[in-house]
């Protein structure tokens, strides 16, 4: 069992927690992921390492209340514990010397995006980085961001920070004042899907982190397969990133809507039952 050591509240339905896992801590990389269970009988799900503590042995975590598991992994308060934590998974980002790399992140996007901008701006690239959400308070970690950034620019669909529009708007603005070598981007699919024909538009290499539907993590399964450049690919072994312009956004869309249906149900029946908070060694029903 792993311990939550803190709890911070982002905005009404992000929140960063910092839990033990000293083993996972001492070997990550930036844009990799680990796989939680809340409890012995929750599902496995997929988190990104926003930032790793070696010293301290803690993972943090941002993670968006969307439906059971988040929900049930956002109840729990700092001292509780989740019932287990795999990882580190999926391969590191690429990190080297591109030059002028814009780093578009979008909502919870922004905490996975942390880690790699960091690596990025250490590697000697000039960081622009564009984060973007509906409003102001789904802005988040903007400090952190401006730490390891030459340049931030903040996107807000509803003009209530930063300027007003979506997040291609801030990229293209960036695209047409100077050079740019790489775009990463992470977010939802759809802020992925379009970021990504932007920078096509513009010949410019671009990346996306794919959050599909996962189970094993580790290429057992077969849920998360993807076709990406006309191939089958496993986003949890082959990903999570992959060229922008080479998957296949159509079926992307598709497989996350698959369980649409028995989540929301699964959603109605925890609102209904609300499950007590599980402490060490207790199995909750
Ligand atoms: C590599 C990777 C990294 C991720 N990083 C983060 C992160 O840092 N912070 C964050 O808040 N979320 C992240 N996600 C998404 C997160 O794993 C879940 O989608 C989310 O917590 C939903 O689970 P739920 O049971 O609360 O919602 P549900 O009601 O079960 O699902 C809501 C939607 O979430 C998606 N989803 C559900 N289960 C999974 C699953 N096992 N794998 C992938 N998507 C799923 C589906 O699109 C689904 O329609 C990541 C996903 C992947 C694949
Ligand atoms: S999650 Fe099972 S193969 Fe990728």
């Amino acid at each position: 069992m792993n311990k939550i050591i803190k709890k911070d509240q982002f905005s009404e339905k992000v929140f960063c927690l910092e839990v033990e896992a000293p083993l996972i801590a001492h070997s990550c990389k930036a844009g990799q992921f680990i796989i939680l269970r809340v409890d012995k009988h929750s599902e496995r799900v997929p988190y990104t390492i926003a930032k790793a503590d070696d010293e301290k042995g803690t993972l943090t975590l941002v993670v968006q209340e969307v439906g059971l598991s988040s929900t049930k992994l956002c109840n729990l308060n700092e001292g509780d514990y989740v019932q287990d934590i795999v990882g580190p998974l999926g391969n590191a980002s690429e990190i080297k010397k591109f030059g002028t790399v814009v780093c578009a992140g979008g909502g919870i996007g922004i905490a996975a995006i942390l880690p790699i901008l960091t690596a990025l701006h250490d590697a000697g690239n000039r960081v622009i980085s564009v984060l973007a959400g509906r409003t102001k308070n789904l802005i988040i970690m903007e400090d952190d961001v401006r730490k390891e950034s030459d340049e931030v620019i903040i996107m807000t669909d509803d003009g209530s920070y930063g300027e007003k529009g979506v997040v291609t708007a801030g990229v293209e603005k960036v695209i047409q004042s100077e050079h740019v070598d790489r775009i990463l981007a992470i977010g939802p699919p759809v802020m992925m899907k379009f970021t990504s024909l932007l920078a096509k538009k513009y010949n410019i290499p671009n990346y996306v982190s794919l959050n599909t539907i996962m189970v094993d993590g580790t290429g057992m399964c077969g849920a998360c397969r993807l076709t990406i450049g006309g191939k089958t690919k496993f986003v949890c072994i082959d990903g999570p990133e992959f060229d922008g312009d080479l998957v296949n956004w159509d079926e992307m869309f598709k497989r996350m809507g698959t369980f649409k249906n028995v989540e929301r149900k699964e959603m109605e029946h925890y609102e209904e039952h609300v499950y007590p908070t599980p402490q060490p060694g207790q199995d909750v029903k």
